[in-house]
């Protein structure tokens, strides 16, 4: 079933500037980088991917509140990197399953806010004007905005033997990316409901039959998960640093 919506009609604007809280959840282990640190607080250069994220994230529009989640055994490492961030700040122990972290960041959150945006610390490069982009398409009065960008390869559905069973057309695909935006009603409504386990938010507001919608992503807000991928943003950074 296609339930994203690249094109879809903005509902109307909201009027008043947006206040924002975002979460990073910063609580995985990390197991397939291998490292001895839960992957939030593998450095990247001269500071922990938390860090990166923070710092992009913290330049979002409307922002007034930022939500860390942290593993409970690094909530005071992860406090310490949260120093450079101008909003009120707060640190909550996160869960087993990313759902569980990202209910955590959200009963944080406050609910005099409009928005929230989640965000995977592990995306650490994702840039202010990312942020900036899905908040704009909140405003325009989207109840989900998610960044996604087009899928490179031909992507196959198997079956538990690995016979293709299906070849969606590429074109109609996109990989998304966070930060993801909510509004915040709409978020809280849709983790309530939530089967355990999911690893994608937007996914959960569209079992409330509510429109996603998709905004164009970068290539700077794509996961570290292994240690090339760790390289690769090593050299990106090197290479363009923050935008
Ligand atoms: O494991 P994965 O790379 O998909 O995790 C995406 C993001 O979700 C990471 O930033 C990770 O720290 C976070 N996460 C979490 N709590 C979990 C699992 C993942 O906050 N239990």
């Amino acid at each position: 079933m296609d339930t994203t919506h690249t094109a879809a009609p903005p509902p109307g604007p909201r009027g008043a500037a947006l206040r924002v809280a975002v979460v990073v959840v910063a609580a995985g282990s990390g197991s397939r980088l291998g490292a001895e640190v839960p992957k939030a607080f593998v450095r990247l250069a001269d500071r922990p991917l938390l860090a990166h994220a923070l710092e992009r994230a913290g330049r979002c529009p409307g922002l007034v509140r930022v939500v860390v989640v942290a593993p409970a055994s690094h909530v005071a490492d992860a406090l310490a990197l949260t120093a450079g961030v101008t909003v009120p700040t707060q640190v909550v122990a996160g869960g087993a399953e990313r759902s569980d972290s990202v209910a955590a960041g959200l009963a944080a959150a406050g609910d005099d806010v409009d928005a929230v945006l989640v965000h995977d610390a592990a995306r650490a490069l994702a840039p202010p004007s990312l942020f900036a982009a899905v908040v704009a398409a909140l405003a325009e009065g989207h109840p989900a905005v998610v960044p996604g960008l087009p899928v490179v390869d031909t992507v196959k559905e198997v079956d538990k033997h690995g016979v293709v069973v299906a070849t969606p057309d590429r074109s109609r695909l996109r990989a998304v990316q966070t930060p993801q935006g909510f509004d915040r009603a709409v978020l809280a409504r849709a983790h309530a409901d939530a089967p355990p386990g999911a690893t994608d938010d937007a996914a959960l507001v569209e079992r409330l039959g509510l429109p996603v919608v998709v905004v164009p992503g970068d290539p700077l807000a794509e996961k570290v998960t292994t240690p090339r991928d760790l390289a690769v943003a090593h050299a990106v950074l090197a290479g363009a640093g923050p935008r």
